[in-house]
């Protein structure tokens, strides 16, 4: 006879998520709402220009904490791949890119796929390479900056602002336009040299309104979670909890959470007690 192991009994208890993951806060929906007038003015200056295989204008996305800024660009950006084979969007997340060598080596693998051994070479060389290859090959590249108040320091981030913002200034044929990506003020933080050459079309992101945050949550329970897991008034205290914090990631962890204690005891819905 087959011994059961612990791994066969925690299969069997899945009894409420349907796929865990639309849960963590990795999790990029394929679709969203409420976000169309952002999407509209981004998606309107990259058709207008990319359709005529010109830069687009350089951007401004600012908005509260989860308000879907990095959501919307990453969504952009892929389909700006898929759709112009000339053009490379590139979404770098400063929280974990934070100095300039970084930010040019993702922009590096994403133009060098394949040959990306990039050992030995310096930060200038890397950029050199980038430029390089944007204008022999008429490359249009778009670099979404995600957090760019985490760079470690003004002096890298005065750096990579610079040297892609004006680094048409040396060969004509570059095209590059910056998409910054922030909760704060950055503009405050740019030299001068930066200033003149940065006038960013802004794209705010307003926080959600209560019943945005509902539809986002409940339209997740519906995709993440098996029916009659969990009850709508049930859902109405992490909408509410979601609201209050202004943080609608909070009110998706804690379905998550109660979820998880749900399961492990056993239960086919989540209750009260499981928060
Ligand atoms: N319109 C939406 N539809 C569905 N889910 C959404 C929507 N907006 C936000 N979310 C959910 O909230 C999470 C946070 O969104 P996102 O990462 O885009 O926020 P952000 O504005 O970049 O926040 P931060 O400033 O903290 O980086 C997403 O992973 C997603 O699960
Ligand atoms: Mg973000």
């Amino acid at each position: 006879m087959i011994q059961k192991t612990i791994w066969d009994s925690i299969e069997e208890t899945q009894t409420i998520f349907i796929e865990k993951d639309f849960f963590t806060i990795e999790y990029i929906p394929e679709t969203f709402k409420h976000r169309d007038s952002q999407r509209d003015r981004i998606l309107y200056n990259l058709k207008d220009r990319l359709s005529f295989h010109k830069r687009p204008y350089h951007m401004m996305l600012n908005g509260a904490y989860g308000t879907g800024k990095t959501l919307t660009i990453k969504h952009i950006f892929h389909e700006a791949n898929r759709k112009f084979p000339k053009v490379k969007a590139v979404h770098i997340n400063c929280k974990t890119n934070k100095s300039s060598y970084q930010i040019y080596l993702r922009i590096y693998e994403k133009l060098f796929t394949g040959k990306i051994d990039t050992s030995g070479l310096s930060t200038f060389d890397i950029l050199d390479r980038i430029i390089k290859k944007i204008a022999h090959r008429d490359i249009v590249l778009l670099v979404a900056l995600d957090d760019i108040g985490s760079v470690k320091s003004s002096k890298d981030l005065n750096d990579v602002l610079y040297n892609l913002l004006r680094a048409h200034e040396t060969d004509k044929r570059v095209k590059i336009a910056i998409f910054t990506v922030t909760n704060e003020n950055i503009l405050f933080f740019f030299d001068g040299n930066v200033q003149t050459v940065f006038n960013p079309i802004e794209v705010k992101f307003p926080k959600y309104s209560y019943d945005e945050i509902g539809s986002i949550i409940r339209e997740r329970c519906h995709l993440g979670l098996y029916d009659g897991a969990i009850d709508d008034e049930i859902i109405e205290d992490v909408v509410r909890y979601a609201y209050d914090c202004g943080d609608i990631r909070k009110g998706l962890a804690r379905i998550y959470k109660a979820g998880l204690n749900a399961e492990y005891e056993g239960c086919h819905k989540i209750l009260k007690r499981h928060f």
